[in-house]
Parts: C-alpha cells; sequence; structure tokens
C-alpha cells in the first residue's frame, strides 16, 4: 500500500532524552514543562471516524474496501483525477454525502482546538476534506488542508471559480457542473494526479521548529503527507496515536506509540493536562447533543450503515452512468454528432488506470 517502511524499533531499554518515559503520561508531563511550545499535528480520516465518517482503508468500515465490490477500475478511482474527467458521477454520489455541515468535531478535534488556544498551535497537518478542524474552532491560520478541502470550488480546465451555491445544487442532485468553457467542476480536493495546494510546500519549514508532533488517525500511506513524521528532527519527541501501528514512529529515541480509537487516547492526555473541564464547556458549545461523558464513539453499526450509503449512492451512479453511455452511443449511432457529454462518458470503457498506489502529485 505504499506505506513507510519500518525501521527496527527502538531498543526499549534505552531511556529517552526529552521525555521521561514514552508513554502519554510523559507526553503530558513534557507539555506542561514549559519546554514544549509549539505543537504540530499531522492527520488523517481515523480522527473523524467517531464523528461517523468513514476512513479509506480499515478493512470493514473503510469507503475503499466496500467500494472495492463496485464496477470501478480502483476504489481510488473516485478521488482520481483522469478517472473524474471520463466519469464524474461516483465522486458526485460521494461528495452529495460527504458535503461539510452535516457531521459534527470529535474528542480529538476539540482537543487540538485548546492547542491553538493557548498558542501552542503551530499547525495541524490535515488530510481530511471533511473541514471539521474549522468547526471545532481551529483558527484557518493554523490548519494546513494538505489534501484541499470543500472550501473552494473550481473548474479542472479552465481554473475559473465556480458559484458554490449553484455547485452545491448539483451536488444535492448528483448532477456534475461544468463550467461556462465546457470544462468539469469540482470542490477543491487535491485527486490522485493533482499537485498539492501550494499552502503544503509553503508549510513544510515550520516543521523544523516543532517542539512536538502528534500524528493521529492516518495509515500513512499516501505520499508526501506520509513523509511528514520523517521531517520532525531526530531528537523532537514524535507520537502516534492510532488503530494500528503505521510508519516508521516507533524507531527514534523519544517516539511514543499509543495504539487504540484515538478519542480514548485524548481524553487519558486531557485529564492529565487539567483540560478535561475546559474541553467540556467547548464541547457543549459544538455538540450540545452529546454529552462527553457518555461514549462519544460511534457503534460500528452507525459506521457499518454510513459506508453503506456511501457505497450505495456511488453504485447508483455508476449504473446510470452506465444506462447513460449506452444512450448516448445509441444517440451517436443515429446522429454521428458527438456532443460535450458523449465524448465524456464513451471514454469510460477505454481509459486505463494505473496499477500502482497513486501518490498525489
Ligand atoms: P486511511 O483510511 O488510509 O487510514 C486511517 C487510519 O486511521 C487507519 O490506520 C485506521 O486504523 C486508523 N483509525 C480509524 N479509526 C480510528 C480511530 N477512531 N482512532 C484511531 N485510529 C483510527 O485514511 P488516511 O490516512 O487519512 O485522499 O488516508 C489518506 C488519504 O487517502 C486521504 O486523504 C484520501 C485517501 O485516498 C483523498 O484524496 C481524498
Amino acid at each position: 500500500m505504499g506505506q513507510e517502511q519500518s525501521a527496527e524499533p527502538f531498543d526499549q531499554s534505552i531511556p529517552p532524552t526529552k521525555l521521561l518515559r514514552r508513554d502519554l503520561l510523559a507526553v503530558a508531563e513534557y507539555i506542561k514543562s514549559g519546554q514544549c511550545k509549539k505543537v504540530v499535528f499531522m492527520v488523517g480520516a481515523g480522527i473523524s471516524t467517531a464523528a461517523g465518517i468513514p476512513d479509506f482503508r480499515s478493512p470493514e468500515t473503510g469507503l475503499y474496501s466496500n467500494l472495492a465490490r463496485l464496477d470501478l477500475p480502483r476504489p481510488e478511482a473516485v478521488f482520481d483525477i483522469s478517472y473524474f474527467r471520463e466519469d464524474p458521477r461516483p465522486f458526485y454520489a460521494l461528495a452529495q454525502e460527504l458535503w461539510p455541515g452535516k457531521f459534527k468535531p470529535t474528542l480529538t478535534h476539540v482537543f487540538m482546538r485548546m492547542f491553538a488556544d493557548r498558542g501552542l498551535l503551530l499547525r495541524c497537518f490535515t488530510q481530511n476534506i471533511d473541514t471539521l478542524e474549522l468547526a471545532a474552532g481551529i483558527p484557518q491560520d493554523k490548519i494546513v488542508f494538505s489534501h484541499g478541502s470543500f472550501a473552494g470550488q473550481h473548474c479542472i480546465d479552465c481554473k475559473e471559480e465556480f458559484d458554490r451555491t449553484e455547485l452545491e445544487e448539483h451536488v444535492k442532485i448528483g448532477k456534475p457542473a461544468f463550467c461556462a468553457c465546457g470544462g468539469l467542476v469540482k470542490p477543491d480536493i487535491t485527486f490522485f494526479g493533482e499537485a498539492l495546494p501550494a499552502d503544503f510546500h509553503n508549510s513544510l519549514h515550520l516543521l523544523d521548529s516543532a517542539d512536538l508532533a502528534i500524528v493521529m488517525g492516518s495509515s500513512l500511506s499516501v505520499y508526501p503527507f506520509a513523509s511528514l513524521p520523517q521531517r520532525i528532527d531526530e531528537t523532537v519527541p514524535r507520537v502516534l496515536m492510532n488503530m494500528e501501528k503505521v510508519g516508521e514512529i516507533g524507531t527514534r529515541r523519544d517516539d511514543v506509540v499509543w495504539l487504540g480509537e484515538c478519542d480514548d487516547g485524548i481524553r487519558e492526555l486531557a485529564e492529565e493536562l487539567g483540560w478535561w473541564e475546559e474541553m467540556e464547556e467547548v464541547w457543549k458549545g459544538l455538540r450540545g447533543d452529546v454529552g462527553l461523558e457518555t461514549p462519544v464513539a460511534l457503534s460500528e453499526d452507525t459506521l457499518e450503515a454510513e459506508v453503506t450509503k456511501l457505497t450505495d449512492d456511488v453504485e447508483k451512479s455508476l449504473r446510470v452512468a452506465d444506462e447513460h453511455t449506452k444512450w448516448v452511443v445509441k444517440g451517436l449511432d443515429k446522429e454521428k454528432t458527438p456532443s460535450a457529454a458523449a465524448v465524456d462518458v464513451t471514454q469510460v470503457e477505454t481509459h486505463a488506470f494505473p496499477k500502482a498506489e497513486p501518490e498525489k502529485e
């Protein structure tokens, strides 16, 4: 899957240098010590699963494993720019469900905001497009939307901005929007095959001055994002909070690997930091609907229901695309006058798709 290959884990008998131990408690102590003034977060889809948004690569509840049964060249094709040019409908079907506003931030999002409120947040590098970081109240200039977001929308050909309300209307009915130039319109999400936003590259230098890096909810399988933890100075503590071991965190002296639901780890950290009460206040303001003391994480069933809905929507759009292709081909045979739509959909079956895991850029 293109993950960073794990190097040998660090010899656990050798003590860390900056941390007292390699556990969350020691991380909290380090944050409280005053030595840690600039914190960087590197996050992925796993921090939003508790909000009800499926991640991509979890075996049962991940979007890609569910899309694998559909008639797509590859599950990732829904986010591939060449495939989008040929058939934008599966992406539009997904966008309907993922359009911002429906989901609410998780405990992990609120925790990151606490760092911003205290002037300790250097940057939050996120791969997520759900904009829940913003919804949690993290200032926009502290977030690097490394894979873009739904915040803007442009024509993929002439790059002209498109009207947001108009795009929203198109997304609602699953009908691709076209620019005046004839090009397709999509939200400013970075697809496979597209360059990452300039803000990502322009913010990389900040990693040199970080005092702590916390990686959460990512399989670290998409580059160049996956290489961010390696850019952190060797002497700076790095923390991985994830359901599974990923990347090469755990190979350095001050690395902490904590496996589990990130909201659970956050709870431990927040209590140790004495931030819990304040987080409760923020939480009430954001999510009066669910108490912080009750389990925040959604059940597997809820996540499964969401991923089933997403998959069904994409499947429906593929069926429509297939019927539409037949209809257009029939029309072409009759009239021999191709329309813009005909050019798009008739290429569906002929396009070649790379076999290897695509990298961003
Ligand atoms: P993935 O789905 O690849 O990885 C999510 C990771 O989070 C996995 O390692 C899960 O085990 C873990 N995880 C899930 N729920 C968790 C929880 N509650 N607590 C802790 N860990 C949890 O998602 P990303 O790494 O974000 O690109 O994927 C990277 C990119 O691949 C995405 O940005 C997307 C996709 O193609 C796009 O272009 C849209």
